[in-house]
């Protein structure tokens, strides 16, 4: 098959689709891969690595994309790509298509075979795709609230760890799923006395267990998230509701009542954030501050480091590019359920359910299409 790996053009977007070694595990299976110049770039991988793997650089958009039989990306096409697309072109990258009804009205046109990672399904259940970037926005969301404490970023100049005799940071985060459990590791790893808050009793109880005791555990309901908020010196918000918007489980209310130069990260912002106060910033600016809290609410956290993000990225999703390239589309989801259940556009319909149900759009079954 011939893959085309494009540089990502949306804005601050720094990750790529498929790294060197990838490239030439693919092009040791017989398979041609085309890589736009400088697409490794700003994770630091050059187009030499790429080209002594086995690629071609293509230094044109235009004719990787035509050229290739499918495009393993990163983020979603936005508009000027949008002229790229074809019927039967394979397309595999991040979609989330449920509020983008123009780019599924173009996939759909196209008749373009959309394949979208986040709605990949995992063997044992779950979504393998999009667990490394939660992963990553965990951790970086201490790494990120220890800098703003600092007084020169506005925080109330306290270190995460303390020091003997001056008693560490209080981190309180909001949902112990993989954003909640990873930020907790780093935070104790620092030595802050951390606080997981969730509504469920028996992701608690598991919490208790992976931690051993060295995390404290609350069950979530608004008068004890009121008092761990006005305790906390950082702020973690990492709840999820699948498929749904962030519940606002903190009110504009307890972050006047929070101590001046707290720290709040709201990871859970990519789906609305789950603090009253928070809004999407951005990696050019990421911080604001209101009602003496600093906020840093950014959308796409992982851009930070992609580096780290492209290779956790690519650690899962190259399996499914070996399928998708080994047996062609119509074979690899007959043959991984997970897979087929990843595919959102294809022959001009559209194949997942739920973003049919919030475009109000038909939705056609893919066992029925293929
Ligand atoms: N900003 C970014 O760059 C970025 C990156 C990755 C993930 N995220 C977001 O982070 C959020 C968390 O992702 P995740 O992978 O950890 O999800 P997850 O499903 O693993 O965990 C969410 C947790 O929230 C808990 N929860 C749900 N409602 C709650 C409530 N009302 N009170 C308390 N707890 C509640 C759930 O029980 C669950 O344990 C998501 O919104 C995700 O999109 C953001």
């Amino acid at each position: 098959m011939i893959i085309g790996v494009p540089k990502e053009l949306k804005d601050h977007e720094t990750r790529v689709g498929l790294v060197p070694a990838g490239v030439g595990e693919l092009v040791s299976f017989g398979h041609t891969v085309l890589v736009e110049t400088g697409a490794g770039q700003a994770s630091f991988f050059d187009d030499e690595e790429y080209r002594n793997a086995g690629a071609t650089i293509v230094p044109a958009a235009k004719e990787l994309w035509a050229k290739a039989e499918m495009i393993v990306k990163v983020k979603e096409p936005i508009e000027p790509e949008y002229r790229f697309f074809r019927p039967g072109l394979v397309l595999f990258t991040y979609l989330h298509l449920a509020p983008l009804p123009d780019l599924t009205e173009e996939l759909l046109q196209h008749q373009v075979t959309a394949v979208a990672y986040e709605t990949v399904e995992g063997h044992g259940g779950g979504l393998p795709l999009l667990e490394p970037m939660s992963e990553v926005a965990g951790r970086l969301a201490v790494q990120v609230g220890a800098q703003y404490l600092e007084r020169r970023y506005g925080g109330r100049g306290m270190l995460l760890g303390g020091v003997p005799g001056v008693p560490p940071a209080r981190v309180l985060v909001l949902g112990g799923g993989i954003v909640g459990t990873n930020s907790a590791k780093m935070a104790t790893g620092m030595g802050a006395v951390v606080t997981i808050a969730d509504r469920s009793a028996a992701r608690l109880r598991q919490i208790d267990d992976l931690f051993g005791g060295r995390v404290l555990t609350l069950a979530a309901n608004p008068s004890t998230i009121a008092e761990a908020v006005a305790e906390a010196d950082l702020l973690i918000g990492a709840v999820l509701i699948p498929g749904a918007s962030a519940p606002k489980i903190v009110s504009t209310d307890m972050v006047r009542r929070m101590k001046r130069g707290a720290v709040i990260v709201d990871v859970a912002i990519d789906q609305g954030g789950c603090i009253e106060t928070a809004h999407p910033t951005t990696h050019t600016h990421p911080s604001y501050v209101l009602h003496d809290v600093v906020h840093y609410c950014v959308t796409n956290m992982p851009a930070a480091v992609p580096r780290t993000s492209t290779l956790a990225l690519t650690n899962v999703t190259f399996a499914y590019v070996r399928q998708l390239a080994d047996h062609g589309f119509a074979e690899a989801v007959r043959r991984d359920a997970g897979l087929h259940a990843g595919v959102n556009t294809y022959q001009g319909a559209l194949t997942y359910e739920a973003v049919a149900a919030a475009q109000k759009r038909p939705y056609r079954a893919l066992s029925e299409l293929l």
